[in-house]
């Protein structure tokens, strides 16, 4: 069978879909490449000296490992000079890199986390990079790009998706017109389609969240957990099955490819406490996870829908199948009453 590659997927959206301007076909490109070179980092391990941490924290107060540094540059540099871009903004960054003068500039924000899963990257496990893309809005010609310019809702997005690190390298994409998988042919070096127009399958009852942090969870997420965890005697009355590797990008993967639901919410005891990034991680899944006939929510409200107010704020995730998410936002709503 004749495989598509990306090139070719990209051209064919371009020009039949009408969904790809040429600049943005550029810049997932590049994007796709800079992933090759991290794939390459990430795959050498102790033999590249890739592994451990540094002295340094970013701005979110976290160690930096070397290869979220590494990974950081490989991105940046990859992309300041190709002329598609106005700006870029990484988790790993304080605030945003604006193309340097020497370089043309584009229409796009390219926004990214580098290395999804660090604490994954020196025990061997599945890490990956994620992106989302928006436009930079018309006013900022003729003036310097700033980070509010970042600061559109997830709907904005023009593409998203990841690379995974794992036992293959995987690039998932979307550009609004469904979400699409391609393998890395290490020995030819290209992208290749190896799945489309991907549904994820609905009413697995797998559930993915680090049971750890239970103290944490509102009323309404210990609810859902319990009734899960009481299988066949609960409410229910259906057993579920647990996953959690602590990479986003592998959790969400396995939950595109064979469903179920994934969990980082909020920590219900302190205001605007939690983990995962909108900007970084929560926008770009969701895009994915829509167009793939899941759902994303904050516990309540769709993650796209939200108005950020910062580069770097985070938010309780809840994404996946569509009817478990809506029983989780169903619990938010009613015990919200309840409490009223
Ligand atoms: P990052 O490595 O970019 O900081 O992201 C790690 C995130 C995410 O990938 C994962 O779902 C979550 O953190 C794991 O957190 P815990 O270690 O608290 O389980
Ligand atoms: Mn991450
Ligand atoms: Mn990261």
């Amino acid at each position: 069978m004749q495989r598509s590659t990306l090139t070719r997927f990209l051209i064919e959206q371009q020009r039949n879909a009408d969904a790809l301007p040429a600049e943005l076909r550029l810049l997932i490109e590049i994007v796709a490449r800079a992933c090759k070179t991290i794939s390459h980092s990430v795959a050498k391990g102790a033999l590249g000296e890739v592994l451990g941490s540094l002295d340094s924290e970013n701005v979110q107060g976290e160690v930096q490992k070397k290869l979220d540094v590494i990974a950081n540059e490989l991105l940046l540099e990859a992309n300041e000079w190709g002329g598609h871009l106005a700006a870029m903004a990484s988790e790993e960054m304080e605030t945003i890199h604006r193309i340097p003068n020497r370089y043309p500039k584009g229409e796009y924000l390219l926004l990214f986390d580098p290395i999804d899963g660090s604490s994954n990257i020196d025990v061997g496990l599945s890490v990956g990079t994620i992106f989302s893309v928006l436009k930079a809005p018309e006013a900022v010609s003729g003036r310097d790009v700033t980070e509010e310019d970042f600061l559109q809702s997830g709907r904005a997005q023009v593409a998203a998706g990841y690379a995974i690190y794992g036992p293959q390298t995987l690039l998932v994409l979307t550009v609004g017109t469904g979400v699409y998988e391609f393998t890395l042919d290490r020995e030819v070096g290209s992208w290749i389609m190896t799945d489309s127009a991907m549904t994820m399958p609905q009413g697995k009852c797998e559930f993915a969240i680090n049971m750890s942090n239970r103290r944490q969870w509102s009323p309404a997420i210990t609810r859902y957990i319990d009734e899960r965890i009481e299988g066949t005697a609960g409410p229910c009355g259906k057993d579920y099955n647990m996953r959690w590797t602590a990479s986003m990008v592998a959790d969400v993967h396995r939950i595109l490819k064979r469903g179920g639901i994934f969990m980082y919410p909020a920590d219900s005891r302190v205001a605007n406490k939690a983990k995962l990034r909108l900007m970084y991680e929560a926008n770009p899944m969701s895009f994915l996870i829509e167009q793939a006939g899941g759902a994303a929510t904050d516990g309540l409200t769709p993650l796209m829908d939200l108005a950020p107010n910062g580069l770097h704020q985070r938010v309780g995730v809840v994404l996946g199948d569509k009817a478990e998410v809506e029983t989780v936002t169903a619990y938010a709503r009613s015990m919200a009453t309840a409490t009223a």
